[in-house]
C-alpha cells in the first residue's frame, strides 16, 4: 500500500498505555501495526484523532484510574468532536461489551490479541459504528512483527517473547485477559534482538507474563536456551528477563545466568506471601521453605545477584501472624527492591469465588505500611553495602537533578548517577560508589 492517496494519511494515533512492561510492549506492537496501515503515531494527545488507551486490570484502582482518564477526554472531545477513543488490552478483555455501554466515550474496545484486526475495526469506526474484537488466541505472538520504539532511550528495549498465562494463581486476573500461554518462534526473537544492537540498543529485556516457562517445542529450545542465544550476539549487549515465576527459576537458568557476563545479575521474583497457609490458599504452587532453598541457590550461584519480589498484603483470611511471616521473609532475604500491594478482589477469580475478601481495609492499609517500612531499611542496607564497590554502568540519560550527571542501571539494576564529563548514552562506565540513598547510587566514573 502506497502512502499517496490513502484515506488514512492524515489520521493521528495517541497512544497512552497503563500496568505492566507487556502492556508497554504491546503498545509498540499496536504502533507498528498502525503505521504499517499509513496511520501516523502522534506523542501530542491534542492533536489525535483518535485516542488509544492499553489498559491494566490487576487491581481495582487501576481500573479506576483509566475510567477517571475517560472522564477528562470527554472535555478534549469537546473541542475535537470528531475525536474517536479506543479502549485496548486487558480491561477491554476483561469487560468487553459492558465497557461500551458503561462509558459512552468509548467508540472500540479491542483485546490483547485481536491487535491485527486494529485497521479494519478503525475503519469500522470511522464509518460510525461502534467496534469491538476480544476474541483470545491460542497461537498469536505478533511474532514478524518488528515494534515501533515508544518514547525510547535508544538504549534499551523490550522483547516480548511469550504471551499469556495458565497459572490461575487465585488472585490474579491475567490468565482472564490475556488467554492461554505461548510461546514466540525464537528465530524471530533472534532477529529483533540482533537488529537492535545493529542499531545501537545495549540492553534488551526479554518479557513474558511468566518468562521462564517459554518453550519452543520444534527445536527444544527453553528459556535458558533462548537466553544463551540472545547473550551470544554480542557480549556488549546487556540481557535482562522478567517476570519469573519461583517455581521455574531452575539450577540450570542460575549457571547460565552466572556463566554470560553480559546476562544482568538481579532477578525477579515474586513471593506473594510469606506464610505456607497463605501460599496455598493462592494456589502458588510452592511453600516459604521451597522459595527459601530457592533463594538460597541464587545466593550460592550467582553470589552478586540482586533479588527483587512483588507481594501482596492482606490476601483473604490472612492473619497477623501470616502477616508477620512476609515481614520475616523479607528480612531474612534481604531483598534489593519490591513492589507492594494491597489485595484487591478481582471478579470472577478462584479467591473471588471462594474466599471472603475479610481483611479491612485499614489492617491492609496498616500492613502494606509496615512492610513499604522495611523495605525501606533493606533497600538502603543494600545500597550502603555497594558504598566502595566499582560497576560497569550503562548510561542511559541526562539525570533528572542535573545536566551535567547522567544515570544508567549496573548489572543489579540499580539506578547509578555519576558526572557526565565527556560520557555518552549508550557507553558503559566503570563507576565507584561514593554516596546512596535508598533509591539511588551515586559514585564517580574511574
Ligand atoms: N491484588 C493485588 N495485587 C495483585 N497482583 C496481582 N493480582 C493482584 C490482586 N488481585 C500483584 C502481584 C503480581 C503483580 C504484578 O501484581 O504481586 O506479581
Ligand atoms: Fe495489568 Fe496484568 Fe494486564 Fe499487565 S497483564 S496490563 S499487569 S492486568
Amino acid at each position: 500500500m502506497t502512502i499517496e492517496g490513502n484515506a488514512n494519511q492524515h489520521k493521528k494515533v495517541f497512544i497512552e498505555t497503563y500496568g505492566c512492561q507487556m502492556n508497554f510492549s504491546d503498545s509498540e506492537i499496536v504502533g507498528a501495526i498502525l503505521r504499517d496501515n499509513n496511520y501516523l503515531i502522534t506523542y501530542d494527545l491534542h492533536e489525535a484523532d483518535y485516542i488509544l488507551i492499553n489498559t491494566c486490570s490487576i487491581r481495582d484502582n487501576a481500573e479506576q484510574r483509566i475510567r477517571k482518564r475517560l472522564q477528562e477526554f470527554k472535555g478534549v472531545k469537546k473541542k475535537r468532536p470528531w475525536l474517536k477513543i479506543g479502549i485496548l488490552g486487558c480491561m477491554a478483555e476483561r469487560l468487553k461489551n459492558q465497557l461500551l455501554e458503561e462509558e459512552n466515550i468509548v467508540d472500540m474496545i479491542v483485546g490483547p490479541d485481536a491487535y491485527r484486526m486494529l485497521p479494519k475495526l478503525l475503519e469500522e469506526v470511522e464509518a460510525g459504528k461502534k467496534a469491538i474484537n476480544v476474541l483470545l488466541s491460542e497461537e498469536e505472538t505478533y511474532e514478524e512483527i518488528s515494534p515501533i520504539r515508544l518514547s525510547s532511550n535508544h538504549i534499551s528495549a523490550f522483547i516480548s517473547i511469550m504471551r499469556g498465562c495458565e497459572n490461575f494463581c487465585a488472585y490474579c486476573v491475567v490468565p482472564y485477559t490475556r488467554g492461554k500461554e505461548r510461546s514466540r518462534n525464537p528465530d524471530t526473537i533472534i532477529q529483533e534482538a540482533s537488529k537492535l544492537f545493529e542499531a545501537g540498543y545495549r540492553e534488551i529485556t526479554l518479557l513474558g507474563q511468566n518468562v521462564n516457562s517459554y518453550s519452543w517445542e520444534e527445536n527444544n529450545i527453553d528459556f535458558t536456551d533462548l537466553m544463551k542465544l540472545v547473550a551470544e550476539i554480542s557480549p556488549l549487549l546487556r540481557v535482562r528477563f522478567a517476570t519469573s515465576h519461583p517455581k521455574d527459576i531452575s539450577d540450570k537458568l542460575l549457571e547460565t545466568i552466572a556463566q554470560y557476563d553480559n546476562i544482568c545479575k538481579s532477578i525477579h521474583l515474586p513471593v506473594q506471601s510469606g506464610s505456607t497457609r497463605i501460599l496455598e490458599l493462592m494456589r502458588r504452587k510452592y511453600t516459604r521453605e521451597w522459595y527459601m532453598e530457592r533463594i538460597n541457590a541464587i545466593r550460592k550461584i550467582i553470589p552478586d545477584c540482586s533479588i527483587s519480589t512483588d507481594v501482596i498484603t492482606g490476601f483473604c483470611t490472612e492473619t497477623e501472624e501470616d502477616h508477620q511471616d512476609t515481614l520475616s521473609l523479607f528480612r531474612w532475604v534481604g531483598y534489593d527492591y519490591a513492589f507492594m500491594f494491597k489485595y484487591s478482589e478481582r471478579p470472577n477469580t478462584l479467591a473471588a469465588k471462594k474466599y471472603p475478601d475479610d481483611v479491612p481495609e485499614e489492617i491492609k492499609t496498616r500492613r502494606l505500611e509496615e512492610i513499604i517500612a522495611l523495605q525501606q531499611e533493606l533497600s538502603l542496607e543494600s545500597n550502603k553495602r555497594d558504598i566502595g564497590k566499582t560497576f560497569s554502568v550503562l548510561a542511559e540519560g541526562i539525570s533528572k537533578k542535573s545536566p551535567h550527571q547522567l544515570y544508567g542501571r549496573n548489572s543489579q539494576n540499580k539506578v547509578v548517577v555519576f558526572d557526565k564529563k565527556d560520557f555518552k548514552q549508550g557507553e558503559y562506565v566503570e563507576v565507584r560508589i561514593v554516596n546512596v540513598t535508598a533509591a539511588t547510587l551515586m559514585g564517580e566514573a574511574i
